[in-house]
């Protein structure tokens, strides 16, 4: 079989984004009908050009291969990296659709996710995250959006990178005993029984251990996580400076910052109501709560507070580099792990992304 790939500098397949960067994510579009045994089999003889336009642009997009299944999504992933894994320690509750594939988060959906690289604070992160939309979310809701954290890196204002790389950034997380979730409660966290796998605390402290987490365990048998991470690294493979961190997420601003830019870039009236209820969440979880009680919290490394100041810098220059592409059914999006970061925007109605890492 023959088969062609193509990469349209025009029509429906060109990416169109909040900020037009022309080069991420790298698009990939299949031309006639290869389906997945045609990308399987061109990925495998072309393994050393897919990892440097990968590691070149940030992320690929394969567009038109029509992957209905999410086994066939996972034998796609592994024809780009063999090294599939399947422990999770990041913070959205998923389902498990393979042995190594996951919806890619039960947030609720009028939640965003802020952009962040996939687990960046653990001992070892994943170098490539591969997100396959199974069910389109409607237009203009729900896309993944890419920012490429070299470009955050170098446009982040000096003194607030200066101040971040010198401290570096300690992240708390707070998690209630398991069986003792409130369903009511929009912001805790997945209990820790489901993200470590097991209610042994000898296992969880093994793993703790294992990722350079402190874990601190209540009297009721609720966990708090302690860790510290470095604000940026090199890229392992490039040398260049990377943006690699998250605080995007952690930090108690970030239900402000990011949904009043996602009012002003799409405004509704839902939009600006998300907005105000998450300031007014924020306002109200600093009045009432210590700020190493709430659910999840950063600072700096030496435990001062980051200023909200310093947060608007970094989502400033995230978002001045954030690329928005809307999915299309059977997209499949492969991601360095090490350069590019990816976040989620709020959608009403079905939407199914699956994920897996390597
Ligand atoms: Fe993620």
């Amino acid at each position: 079989m023959k088969m062609e790939m193509a990469e349209p500098a025009t029509g429906p397949t060109q990416p169109s984004t909040y900020r037009s960067q022309g080069e991420l994510p790298r698009v990939i579009h299949a031309d006639g009908n290869p389906g997945v045994e045609g990308l399987i089999s061109w990925l495998t003889g072309q393994a050393d050009y897919v990892r440097d336009q990968l590691t070149r642009h940030g992320a690929i997009l394969f567009r038109g291969f029509d992957v209905t299944e999410a086994n066939d999504f996972e034998r796609i992933a592994r024809a780009i990296d063999d090294g599939l894994q399947s422990e999770y320690l990041g913070l959205s509750p998923r389902n498990a659709l393979t042995d190594y594939v996951f919806t890619a988060s039960e947030i609720p959906s009028l939640f965003p996710i802020p952009e962040h690289n996939e687990m960046s604070f653990v001992a070892h992160p994943p170098r490539s995250v591969f997100f396959w939309c199974k069910s389109e979310p409607a237009a203009g809701s729900g896309e993944t959006p890419l920012v490429d954290m070299r470009n955050v890196y170098k446009d982040l204002d000096p003194e607030v990178r200066e101040r971040f790389e010198r401290r570096g950034i300690r992240i708390v997380r707070n998690y209630r005993a398991p069986g003792k979730q409130r369903p009511w409660d929009l912001t805790q966290l997945k209990p820790w029984a489901d993200m470590f796998q097991t209610t042994d605390h000898a296992i969880v402290e093994e793993k703790c251990a294992r990722e350079n987490f402190t874990p601190i365990w209540g009297e009721d048998n609720s966990l708090k996580l302690l860790s510290f991470q470095p604000a940026a690294k090199a890229h392992p493979r490039t040398g260049e400076m990377v943006w690699f961190n998250h605080a995007a997420v952690f930090h108690t601003s970030n239900g402000d910052g990011e949904l009043r830019r996602i009012f002003l870039l799409r405004p509704s009236l839902r939009s600006f109501l998300a907005w105000i209820a998450g300031k007014t969440y924020t306002v109200a979880q600093r009045r009432l709560r210590n700020s190493d009680d709430l659910p999840m919290h950063c600072t700096y490394g030496d435990g001062t507070i980051i200023p909200d100041s310093d947060m608007e810098a970094v989502r400033d220059a995230i978002w001045k580099n954030l690329v928005i592409t809307p999915w299309k059914n059977g997209d499949v999006l492969a991601i360095d792990n090490d350069s590019t970061g990816h976040g989620r925007l709020p959608f009403l109605g079905p939407r199914m992304i699956a994920v897996a890492w390597a």
